[in-house]
């Protein structure tokens, strides 16, 4: 499926794309919409290139995939749903089928009980037994934890709501730390979870309960549920009132536009919430209508396929300069590599190409000190995605942001320009001479032509958000789409949980590990000599 973008890119790639990058090309490769720009021109994707991506587009049926996704039908084909993330933030409730039935009303519905028992929170009508809700405390791992967390402190500047805390790994330290800081009497929990089986969060929720019925006497009333499994939630002690129901249809990791936002509701209100529905609804909008080459999901994802299937640059940085959007690169690791991370076609048959990529990052200027060294001069490419908004909203520290932004426009400078052996001489010069100025000058060369995109925005506000998110999803959609994989399941994750359930009496010293590898078997071992 590639040949013709391989050929296409063996024939540019020794190019310095740096000399095509001039206003002319900066306008051409680049797309805005809504509040945001996307910059691709730091690329050596030129004319010829971008033609024969889109050309993939249209190849793989991308459009009538993305119609059939908005229309409900069940794209997620190995568990048989559809997927409709975008209908939770379809706010006119224009009508979305799913088998022939209207799922709107029941959105809609849903989404006003959450706000008006977001409202009783905030205003101190709903009381904990010791009176108003100061903490709230969402337990929940995966899609039912790094949105809501991701958004929580992104949006910190409209937070008046009670304090929020995070609690996923079954790892004790992680619940042991939040409960010290909370009162049981004034605290709410919300147990957030699509299955409401999930070990992690079913045992957080457990310890959660046992904390407050030492000093609660109906720990159930300062109990909230977030799931598809209403039976489960009810089995738990937590009352139908408390509980918000969503269906199948919303996969884990795009699920922070429904129920599983609720903490973000609380946390910065029922109208800024709205308005982060509206970001991501206008983002499905362009995304439905925009032509391809003005349309920023389908090259941000069309970016994505070159580097990492055509050059086979096999990661990709996400470098918020942000740093309200420091969860942001761990949401996209779920969101990129849960989704694109399969290894067969839609078929069954084995993947002929690479997935997706893996995606890592850190808000700058951190990384700068960090990582970003190998990513300068190390031997592997690794294309690196900047994001950068033009106001922070720390008005008196403005000057902090201008160096911010300084900083984050000059790494993808860098990047793309290096510096050359005779400009790293020149600048060692004065220190040596002979051959330890030449051997001091090679290790300052930065060979440069390292590719990065840029989006810019005007200020992280609710609404950028939803874009910004939205945009993301819809990258996901397309990457997938193009190379003919499921984004929607993880079957992925299965084994290892599996694994997990049978291990646990053996670590306990309930039973032996004499079925077990070798490996395996002295690790547990020596992990029971010391203690476990
Ligand atoms: O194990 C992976 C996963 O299923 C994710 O897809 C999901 O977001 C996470 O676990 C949590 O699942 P749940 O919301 O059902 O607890």
């Amino acid at each position: 499926m590639f040949e013709e973008l391989k050929a296409h890119h063996a024939s540019v790639a020794d190019r310095r794309f740096e000399t095509m990058v001039n206003d002319t090309r900066a306008a051409e490769f680049s797309a805005e919409n809504g509040d945001m720009r996307l910059d691709y021109s730091k690329t050596n994707i030129d004319g010829a290139g971008r033609d024969l991506l889109i050309d993939l587009l249209d190849r793989t049926g991308v459009a009538a995939k993305r119609d059939a996704m908005f229309a409900g039908e069940p794209i997620n084909e190995t568990e048989g749903r559809a997927v409709l993330h975008t209908a939770l933030r379809n706010l006119e409730g224009g009508r979305v089928y799913v088998d022939g039935q209207d799922v709107m009303p029941e959105v809609l519905a849903t989404l006003e009980r959450m706000e008006r028992f977001a409202k009783e929170v905030r205003s101190g009508d709903f009381k904990g037994q010791g009176g108003a809700i100061t903490d709230v405390i969402n337990i929940g791992i995966g899609g039912s934890d790094l949105g809501p967390a991701m958004a929580v402190k992104a949006l910190a500047p409209y937070h008046d709501g009670p304090r929020c805390h995070f609690v996923s790994n079954v790892d004790g330290a992680d619940i042991a730390g939040v409960l010290r800081q909370c009162d049981p009497k004034t605290t709410l929990v919300i147990v957030a979870s699509k299955t409401f089986t999930t070990i992690e969060t079913m045992t957080n929720a457990r310890t959660a309960q046992a904390w407050m019925s030492e000093s609660v006497a109906d720990t159930g009333a300062q109990f909230a549920a977030l799931s598809t499994a209403e039976d489960k939630t009810a089995a738990f002690g937590i009352a139908p009132t408390r509980v918000f129901g969503f269906a199948d249809w919303v996969g884990g990791r795009y699920s922070m536009w429904g129920p599983i936002g609720l903490s973000l509701m609380i946390a910065i209100g029922p109208d800024a919430f709205r308005a982060f529905l509206r970001g991501g609804q206008a983002m499905d909008r362009h995304f439905q209508a925009a032509p391809w080459k003005e349309n920023l999901p389908a090259m941000l994802a069309l970016v994505g396929i070159w580097h990492n299937q055509i050059c086979g640059y096999a990661t990709r940085a996400v470098l918020p300069y942000d740093n309200l959007l420091a969860r942001l690169p761990a949401y996209l690791q779920q969101l990129e590599m849960e989704s694109n991370g399969k290894g067969v076609s839609m078929d069954g048959a084995k993947l002929p190409y690479d997935s997706g990529p893996v995606v890592w990052g850190e808000p700058g200027t951190n990384g700068q000190h960090a990582f970003y060294q190998l990513i300068h001069q190390g031997t592997r490419v690794i294309p690196c995605e900047f994001l950068i908004a033009a106001r922070s909203h720390e008005e008196d520290l403005h000057h902090q942001h201008q160096l911010l932004v300084a900083n984050c426009l000059a790494q993808s400078e860098a990047l793309m320009r290096g510096r050359d052996l005779d400009e790293a001489r020149s600048k060692v010069a004065g220190k040596f001479s002979g051959d330890e100025l030449e051997r001091q000058a090679r290790h300052r060369v930065f060979e440069g032509n390292r590719p990065s995109i840029t989006l810019a925005y005007p200020q992280l506000t609710p609404e950028v958000l939803g874009q910004i998110i939205a945009l993301y999803e819809h990258r996901v959609f397309v990457e997938g789409a193009v190379l003919g994989i499921n984004s929607y399941d993880q079957w992925g994750v299965e084994l290892g949980k599996e694994l997990a359930t049978a291990l646990q009496p053996v670590v306990e010293g309930e039973e032996d590990a004499s079925g077990k590898d070798g490996s395996t078997a002295a690790l547990v071992a020596f992990l029971q000599k010391h203690g476990v």
